[in-house]
């Protein structure tokens, strides 16, 4: 698990962060128990610069990754940075699609393969790890995409990165191109082969898993989500789907689950960005249920509306939420939770006016409840 929370997640609107608290975050990953923690791209700022040096002067286990593109003076910052890490990693980048190549760069494919070369050497003259990504790679011809990812690894990097840069692709096709690119780049064997997707069509996270099932062995990804226009892959759907259908994916994560939903939202109060209430694995809805229906089955079986367990993943329990929606079962439940053990008739009463209180308001909380049996806020 490659976290880009506090370099592509950062670097999107509405989420900066100061060094300081950047470190606070990087913190919450290690202990997440991310393999590599993407800290910035120090040529882009004198802040990126001190949080990557700031995070590389505390955290051990993780190896930290600063951003650099294929320039001298970015990978000398990024290895400047990087100085006092115990697992340093340089990620050196250029666009490789026509578009970019064209629009962006002003440079032919063979200018574009020299900068990639001359960047990837340069880069392991400071550092033995380094990460090599062809942007916009969804987007390119797939035999410059060999060509390119061929010579990075002559060049010396040990981890291949397939970006798609703007959330373009599909499922089925990135699965494709992993295991085409695994089966025809010289030299695949000696590299983690690495999918970074982006969620522009919604598909992030159903890529990075397809991309796994191609071949991939390292994914990016962010808490939350955040990142570039629609984000980036989120990192609790990725590590929660290798989780309950780890069967499928054939791999599993090292990341401790529990600490999920306290960096979810430590996060949140860091960039003061929330999460929506619909969230999968970390949104207050994740494992809140209403309908009637679905609170019967889940008094009798909780698996009968939960493929995970809300402990599992730092939530105290699921919750079941009182209003229009629900039973009796679910009523009389909450009821006796609260110390109420009620006749039927009175029961029968009580339910009257809870269904009557929400016409009224969309939740009904356990302070109503108590009015309603007992017309006193305060009692137990
Ligand atoms: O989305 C992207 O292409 C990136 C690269 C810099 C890896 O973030
Ligand atoms: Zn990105």
């Amino acid at each position: 698990m490659f976290d880009t929370t506090l370099r592509d997640g950062e670097q999107s609107p509405g989420c900066s962060l100061r060094p300081a608290q950047k470190l606070v975050m990087a913190r919450a990953l290690a202990e997440l128990g991310v393999d590599v923690i993407e800290t910035g791209f120090p040529a882009s700022s004198a802040s990126d610069m001190e949080a990557t040096r700031l995070i590389a002067a505390e955290i051990q286990r993780p190896s930290l990754c600063a951003l650099s593109r294929c320039a001298p003076g970015d990978i000398e910052a990024a290895a400047k940075a990087l100085e006092k890490a115990r697992r340093p990693r340089i990620h050196v980048f250029i666009s490789t699609s026509p578009l970019h190549r064209e629009h962006k760069l002003g440079l032919s494919r063979q200018q574009v393969l020299e900068r990639a070369i001359e960047g990837v050497r340069l880069a392991r003259r400071y550092v033995e790890d380094v990460e090599f990504s062809a942007e916009d790679a969804l987007r390119t011809e797939e035999d410059f995409l060999v060509e390119v990812f061929s010579e990075a690894i002559a060049a010396g990097a040990r981890t291949i990165n397939v970006p798609d840069t703007v959330g373009y692709t599909t499922p089925e096709e990135i699965r494709g191109l992993f295991q085409r690119l695994i089966a025809g780049v010289r030299g695949a064997g000696q590299a983690v082969f690495s999918a970074h997707c982006h969620d522009d069509l919604g598909l992030a996270v159903a890529n990075s898993l397809a991309a796994i099932e191609g071949g991939a062995r390292q994914v990016e990804c962010t808490i939350n989500g955040i990142g570039e226009r629609a984000g980036n892959a989120a990192l609790e759907e990725i590590v929660m789907a290798l989780k309950v259908r780890g069967a499928r994916y054939g791999t599993g994560t090292g990341i401790d689950t529990r600490a999920l939903l306290p960096a979810s939202r430590l996060l949140s109060r860091l960039t003061g960005m929330t999460v929506q209430r619909n969230k999968a694995v970390v949104g207050a809805n994740a494992f809140a249920h209403e309908a009637g229906i679905h609170q019967h089955g889940m008094l009798r079986n909780r698996n009968t509306y939960e493929i995970m367990r809300p402990e599992d993943v730092g939530w105290p329990a699921s919750q079941m939420v009182l209003g229009r929606h629900s039973g009796r079962h679910a009523v009389n439940d909450r009821l006796r939770a609260l110390g109420f053990v009620l006749e039927e008739f009175e029961f029968e009463r009580v339910f009257a006016a809870f269904k009557k209180l929400c016409d009224h308001q969309r939740l009904v909380r356990d302070a109503d409840l108590q009015v309603l049996v007992t017309g006193d806020p305060d009692a137990a």
